[in-house]
C-alpha cells in the first residue's frame, strides 16, 4: 500500500514519538577528545585554526581529564611535541617526553580510556611521519621508531596506542613490540584507512608538523580509492588491530559504511581538524547554528557505523547537552 493509505508523517507528529522511534543516538561515551601537549610552554597557548582548543603544558592534563570525566566522554587522544625536533624524531620515544609525562599523572585516576597517537611528524625536522632523507622515508627504520614510541607510551600508562604514520606493517610491529615487553593488554587503535587530505591543515598548525619538503601522498592513501581503503583495513585487521579507524570522516562516510559491513571490529572515525574548523568558522560568522549542526554531524558518523568518534567537538557537545 502507498499514499493515501500510508502517511509517513503520522509517526513524526510529536517530539516524544520522534524520540521513541529514533534509530541512532550519540552518547558522550562514544566521543574521544584530541588534546595537544607542548612541553615548551608554561601556560595554554590557543590554536587559532582550532577555536576553543589550545596547546597545553603536560601539567594541565589532569584538569582537562577531570572535565572530560565529568562530561562522561569515552576518552582522550593525546598528541605531543618535543622540546627540540631532530632528524630521527627521538623525542617521540623519550620516556620524559610530554606524552609519557602527562600519562603518568593520569593513570588509574580517571574513568577514561587514554589513547596515545604514535607518529613522528611532530618530532622530526623533516615534518614527515617517518625517518629518512627529506621526503624519502625508510619504512622499516620507521617501524622500529614507532614500536619504541608505542612501548614508551604504553609503559607510561596509555590504554591504547594509535599508530598514524601509515608505515606498512606498523600495526604488526607495534603488537610484537608491546607483547615482547609484557604489554599484551595495551590495545591498538589503527589509523587503518588514512587518506592524504587538505582537512588536516589546522592540525598541522597545532602540531607544527607540516612536511618541510614534498607531501604525504607517498604514504597516506589517495582519497579517490575505495578498494585500496578496504585493503588497508584488511591488512591492519590481520596484523592484530583492535579497533579500525577511518580518517578523515565526513568525506569518507561511504567507506565507513562499507567497513561496517566488512569487519566485525569496533570502528572509529576521526572528525578531523579541517572539518571542525569549517564548522567553527561558519558559526562565528553566524551562518550556521552550532547546537544543530554538531549533533547532525556526529549522528551521521554513528549512522554510518562508527562505534567511537574522535572529535574536537567532544567536550562542548557533551557538556552543553546538544546530544539530547
Ligand atoms: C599525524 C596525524 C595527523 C592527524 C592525526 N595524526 C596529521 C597528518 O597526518 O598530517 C590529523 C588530525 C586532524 O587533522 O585533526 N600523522
Amino acid at each position: 500500500m502507498g499514499f493515501p493509505g500510508v502517511r509517513m508523517r503520522r509517526l513524526r507528529r510529536t517530539p516524544w514519538l520522534r524520540e521513541t522511534l529514533r534509530e541512532t543516538r550519540v552518547s558522550p561515551r562514544r566521543l574521544f577528545l584530541p588534546v595537544f601537549l607542548d612541553p615548551t610552554i608554561p601556560t595554554p597557548a590557543p590554536i587559532s585554526s582550532l577555536p576553543g582548543h589550545s596547546r597545553y603544558p603536560p601539567s594541565a592534563l589532569p584538569e582537562i581529564a577531570r572535565r572530560a570525566e565529568k562530561a562522561e566522554l569515552g576518552g582522550l587522544l593525546l598528541f605531543g611535541r618535543p622540546r627540540e625536533k631532530t632528524r630521527e624524531g627521538e623525542g617521540a620515544w623519550d620516556p620524559e617526553g610530554a606524552v609519557p609525562q602527562a600519562l603518568r599523572m593520569l593513570v588509574g585516576k580517571h574513568s577514561l580510556t587514554l589513547v596515545a597517537d604514535v607518529c613522528l611528524c611532530a618530532y622530526t625536522l623533516s615534518g614527515h611521519c617517518g625517518i629518512g632523507e627529506g621526503a624519502r622515508i625508510d619504512n622499516d627504520a620507521t617501524l622500529r621508531a614507532l614500536a619504541s614510541t608505542a612501548v614508551a607510551y604504553a609503559k607510561a600508562g596509555a590504554d591504547w596506542v594509535a599508530p598514524s604514520a601509515m608505515a606498512d606493517g606498523q600495526v604488526g610491529a607495534l603488537r610484537r613490540a608491546l607483547d615482547g615487553e609484557g604489554l599484551e593488554d595495551t590495545a591498538i587503535l589503527a589509523y587503518a584507512l588514512k587518506s592524504a587530505s587538505a582537512f588536516y591543515e589546522p592540525f598541522r598548525e597545532a602540531e607544527d608538523s607540516a612536511p618541510q619538503t614534498g607531501d604525504r601522498k607517498h604514504y597516506q592513501m589517495d582519497y579517490s580509492n575505495r578498494r585500496e581503503g578496504l585493503r588497508e583495513m584488511e591488512l591492519d585487521a590481520a596484523e592484530g588491530a583492535d579497533v579500525l579507524m577511518v580518517k578523515p570522516g565526513l568525506t569518507q562516510l561511504d567507506l565507513l559504511a562499507r567497513a561496517r559491513e566488512e569487519f566485525h571490529h569496533p570502528l572509529a572515525v576521526y572528525n578531523v581538524s579541517g572539518e571542525y574548523a569549517m564548522v567553527k568558522a561558519a558559526v562565528q560568522k553566524g551562518w550556521i547554528t552550532e547546537d544543530r549542526i554538531v549533533p547532525e554531524i556526529l549522528t551521521a558518523f554513528r549512522r554510518a557505523g562508527a562505534d567511537l568518534i574522535v572529535t574536537y567537538h567532544a567536550l562542548e557537545a557533551a557538556e552543553s547537552g546538544w546530544l539530547g
